[in-house]
């Protein structure tokens, strides 16, 4: 069964495992390979997967009977330019798991944990899977908030997408 709860430092290794698959799963022809084959689940990433487990605001990670297979990572939203209170900062889903419900589980969880009210995203330009899944979730693009982002001196372009909450 599927359980949603708070990350904590044993959490680290699975989460960071996730995460970097993630990664070289969705993000193969987008981002140069030469960047993708390079990341690994060091004990740098995990140290830095375990603080931050310790000090973000909403970390929460999804698991069944084989373990983690999911983690969301979010907060209040970082550029105060965006009229809306709260963010979603990361995402993944361990791709042996996509299309279950184990992302919409984690949505509705943060959801909650955020009162209903309005959030946000930003997805690397080029994801459609993260794009249908956003939109199917409510998210409405809003280009004027795209922005630029570099990943190891590669220019990136990350779209935008908000939530409306229920009092917002
Ligand atoms: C995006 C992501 C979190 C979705 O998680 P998931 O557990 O597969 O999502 P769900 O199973 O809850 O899907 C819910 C709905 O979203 C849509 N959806 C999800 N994945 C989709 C895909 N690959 N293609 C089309 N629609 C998709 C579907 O409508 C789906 O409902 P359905 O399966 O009943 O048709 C997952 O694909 C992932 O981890 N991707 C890599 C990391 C990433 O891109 N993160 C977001 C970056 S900010």
């Amino acid at each position: 069964m599927l359980k949603i709860r708070p990350a904590e430092k044993k959490d680290a290794f699975a989460v960071a495992t996730i995460n970097v698959l993630g990664w070289k799963t969705a993000y193969r022809g987008l981002i140069p390979d030469s960047i993708l084959d390079a990341i690994e689940v060091t004990e740098k990433r995990i140290k830095r997967t375990e603080e931050t487990i310790a000090t973000v605001e909403i970390y929460l990670v999804a698991e069944n009977e084989n373990g983690v297979v999911g983690f969301l990572v979010g907060g209040k939203t970082k550029n105060k330019d965006v009229p809306y209170p709260y963010e979603i900062y990361v995402f993944y889903v361990h791709p042996d798991c996509w299309r279950v419900g184990i992302g919409t589980a984690l949505i509705n969880a943060f959801k909650e944990k955020i009162k209903g009210r309005s959030f946000c995203v930003y997805m690397l330009d080029g994801n459609t899977k993260a794009l249908n899944f956003y939109q199917k979730m409510g998210g409405i693009r809003q280009p004027e908030f795209d922005c630029d982002t570099e990943i190891n001196h590669v220019m990136t372009h990350d779209i935008f997408l908000g939530f409306k909450g229920k009092d917002d």
